[in-house]
């Protein structure tokens, strides 16, 4: 951890009834979690409303993703206008999932992110290689075209988060080593002084994401260029997840 204030977002994916919803929701607001962290956490759309009045102030809210555009006849879709509308501040996008299982291209996923924030909302921008790419070396290629992409739709950073999900590690229970994170987002933040400026390199947070847990998460956050998490599997535990945010040092 070293850049901005340490990030934790649990992405709950397609998860929870409203039973399991109201109860991880009571969890997290019993657990004790640190004022030195920013918490967000992403229910599916439809439970939104639910958790953004139920859930503590201090935890904020994201959607999983959004419409590129504004509202209109694109069925199965919620726009940024939506969100804003409900009070919710943040987006996940390009998730990798989304990327890989609905198709989304890194250009689509640009203009989702310049739309998202042209409405005001925070956008946490996802990130990652295939598991053959980093095999075939091409690890760098991949994470700097899908950056080269939200780059060229993002004129502001002030509101951009960004994460580095490798693939290989989301839902695999194989985490990244602390130094196999550490080289991709130290590549990530060369990236972007390279190509946006020094400033927007030295103040946006990187985030790691895939098979986070409360074991591994302290050794991680020690790493220079890991500014927070972004927590698939163990944020649907209350527990868990606060451990996993208290675990910056
Ligand atoms: O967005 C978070 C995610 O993809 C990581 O999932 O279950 O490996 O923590 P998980």
């Amino acid at each position: 951890a070293g850049t901005g204030k340490f990030f934790v977002g649990g992405n709950w994916k397609a998860n929870g009834l409203v039973g399991d919803v109201k109860r991880l929701v009571s969890e997290l607001n019993a657990e004790q979690i640190s004022d030195d962290v920013d918490v967000v956490v992403a229910p599916p759309f439809v439970h939104l409303p639910l958790v953004k009045d139920s859930l503590r102030p201090e935890i904020q809210v994201a959607a999983q993703n959004a419409w590129v555009g504004k509202c209109g006849a694109y069925t199965g879709e919620v726009t940024a206008e939506q969100l804003v509308d409900l009070d919710i501040p943040w987006v996940i996008l390009g998730h990798s999932e989304r990327r890989n299982i609905i198709g989304e291209s890194n250009e689509f996923v640009g203009q989702k992110a310049e739309y998202a924030l042209s409405k005001g909302l925070s956008i946490i921008a996802c990130i990652g290689e295939l598991l053959e790419d980093r095999q075939g070396g091409h690890t760098f290629d991949v994470v700097f075209a899908q950056l080269k992409a939200l780059a060229d739709h993002i004129s502001d950073w002030e509101k951009v988060v960004v994460a580095y999900e490798p693939v290989w590690a989301i839902g695999t229970g194989v985490v990244a080593s602390p130094e196999q994170a550490q080289e991709v987002h130290a590549g990530v933040r060369q990236w972007l002084t390279d190509n946006v400026s020094k400033d927007v390199a030295a103040k946006t947070r990187i985030l790691y994401g895939g098979s986070v847990s409360p074991k591994n998460a302290q050794d991680l956050a020690k790493k220079e260029d890991i500014d927070g998490f972004l927590v698939g599997g163990a944020s649907l535990k209350g527990p868990d997840f606060a451990t996993i945010c208290n675990s910056v040092q």
